[in-house]
C-alpha cells in the first residue's frame, strides 16, 4: 500500500521534524526540498526515506544541525570550501551558488568542497545552475560500494554524477546517475521476486560475476555501469571529489549506516555560463534541435517513446505536484516512529 500526500503536507512535517533537532528553519528547507524533489521525481532512494538517517546523524553531533561552512580558497574561477560535517544539501547548494557566481564572471569555475555530507540527488543543484542559463556538472563521492574490475573488495562508491544544460524545449536535458549499475534496491527486489538479475549488476563475495540475487546480497557487490568503463569514472569523480578537496575518499569513508562515527563528503560543482561561448538562446534552439533528433529517431520493435535523459524523472514529478506523492507503508511507519520518538505530530 501506497498513501499519496500532497507536497507541502510532505514538506511541513519534514521541516519541523528538522528543526525540532536544532536545524535553522532556512537550512531545513533547503534539505527538505531536496528530499522532496527526489520523491516527486520518483528517486524515492533520496527522498524522506533518508530523513531518519540523516536525524540520527545529527543528534549524534555526525551532522552539524547549524551549518558551518568557511571558504579555504577562493582564486577567481575557483574555491575551495570546508563542511565541517554541515548538512550536504546545505553546503552543496552554497558551493552551487558559488560557482554559478563565478562562472558569471569567468565563464567558467570549479568549487571543490571537503567534509561535508550526503547531498541526496545530485540533479538539485546541477538544475539550479541550468535555470541560469549554465551548463553544470555535480559530483560527490559516496562511502566504497563497488570493487575494481576484476576485484573483490568494495574500494569505489556509486558517485553521482549530474549534466545539465538549458534548453528551449520544455524541460533541461539533465543526466543524473549514479556510477554503479543498479542501485542495491533493485537486487534486493530481484532476490525478492525469485527472479535473475542480468549480467553485469552484481559479482559474489569471492568477486566473480552472478545472475544470482542472493550471491549478491550474501557479501558480494553492486558492480560498476559499463565495466571498466564506469570503474575508471568512478575513480576519476573519486579524484575529483575528494582528492582535490583535500577530504576523505575511498576506504577512508564509513557508511552513512555506520552510527559510531562521522562521514567526510566531497562534492565539485562546475559551471559554464553559455554567453561565453555562443548567444544563450541559440545555443537553447540548438539544444532543442538535439533533443528533436533523439525524441524522433526509429524505433525499435515494441518501444513506444524515446526519452532525454531526465524526461522521465520531468515527467513523474509533473503529475506528482498535482495528484500527490506516494509514501510506502515501510517509508510511513519510520517516519511515524520517528515523529513520536521526537513528540512530534504524524504524518496521517
Ligand atoms: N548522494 C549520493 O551519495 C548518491 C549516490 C548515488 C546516487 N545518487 C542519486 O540517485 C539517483 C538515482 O541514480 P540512478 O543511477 O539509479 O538513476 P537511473 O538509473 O534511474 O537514471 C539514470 C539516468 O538515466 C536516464 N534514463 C533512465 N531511463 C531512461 C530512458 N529510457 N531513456 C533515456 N534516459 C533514461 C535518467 O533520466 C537519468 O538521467 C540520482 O539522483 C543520483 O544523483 C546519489
Amino acid at each position: 500500500m501506497k498513501m499519496q500526500y500532497k507536497a507541502s503536507k510532505l514538506r511541513d512535517f519534514s521541516n519541523r521534524v528538522l528543526m525540532k533537532v536544532g536545524v535553522p528553519e532556512e537550512e531545513a528547507e533547503i534539505i527538505t526540498t531536496t528530499m522532496i524533489e527526489a520523491d516527486a521525481r520518483g528517486i524515492h532512494s533520496h527522498g524522506l526515506m533518508r530523513l531518519p538517517i540523516y536525524i540520527q546523524r545529527i543528534q549524534k553531533g555526525y551532522i552539524r544541525n547549524e551549518a558551518e561552512i568557511t571558504v579555504e580558497k577562493d582564486n577567481k574561477g575557483t574555491a575551495v570550501l570546508d563542511g565541517h560535517f554541515s548538512a550536504g544539501q546545505v553546503v552543496a547548494t552554497k558551493a552551487m551558488d558559488m560557482a554559478i557566481e563565478k562562472a558569471g564572471e569567468y565563464g567558467i569555475s570549479a568549487v571543490s568542497v571537503r567534509n561535508s555530507n550526503h547531498f541526496g540527488i545530485a540533479a538539485h543543484y546541477a538544475l539550479k545552475a541550468a535555470k541560469k542559463n549554465m551548463i553544470a556538472i555535480v559530483m560527490s563521492n559516496t562511502a566504497p560500494l563497488m570493487p575494481p574490475t576484476g576485484g573483490a573488495e568494495k574500494v569505489l562508491g556509486n558517485n553521482p554524477l549530474a549534466i545539465a544544460a538549458p534548453s528551449s524545449g520544455k524541460n533541461p536535458v539533465l543526466l543524473d546517475m549514479a556510477l554503479s549499475n543498479v542501485a542495491l534496491g533493485k537486487i534486493i527486489f530481484a532476490k525478492n521476486k525469485g527472479v535473475l538479475i542480468p549480467d553485469g549488476w552484481g559479482a559474489d563475495k569471492s568477486g566473480a560475476p552472478t545472475t544470482d540475487p542472493s550471491s549478491v546480497l550474501d557479501g558480494g557487490f553492486v558492480l560498476p555501469v559499463g565495466g571498466p568503463k564506469g570503474f575508471g569514472l568512478a575513480l576519476m569523480v573519486e579524484l575529483l571529489t575528494g582528492v582535490i578537496s583535500g577530504g576523505d575518499f575511498s576506504k577512508m569513508i564509513p557508511s552513512m549506516y555506520d552510527l559510531s562515527q562521522k562521514q567526510s563528503i566531497s562534492h565539485l560543482m562546475i559551471a559554464i555560463d553559455i554567453s561565453f561561448f555562443m548567444d544563450v538562446d541559440r545555443f537553447k534552439g540548438l539544444s532543442e534541435t538535439l533533443g528533436g533528433y533523439v525524441k524522433n529517431a526509429i524505433k525499435a520493435p515494441g518501444v513506444e517513446d524515446l526519452y532525454l535523459p531526465g524526461e522521465i524523472e520531468f515527467g513523474v514529478e509533473e503529475k506528482r505536484m498535482t495528484s500527490g506523492i506516494p509514501v510506502s507503508d515501510g517509508v510511513l511507519e519510520d517516519l511515524n516512529k520517528l515523529a513520536s520518538s521526537l513528540e512530534l505530530p504524524f504524518l496521517d
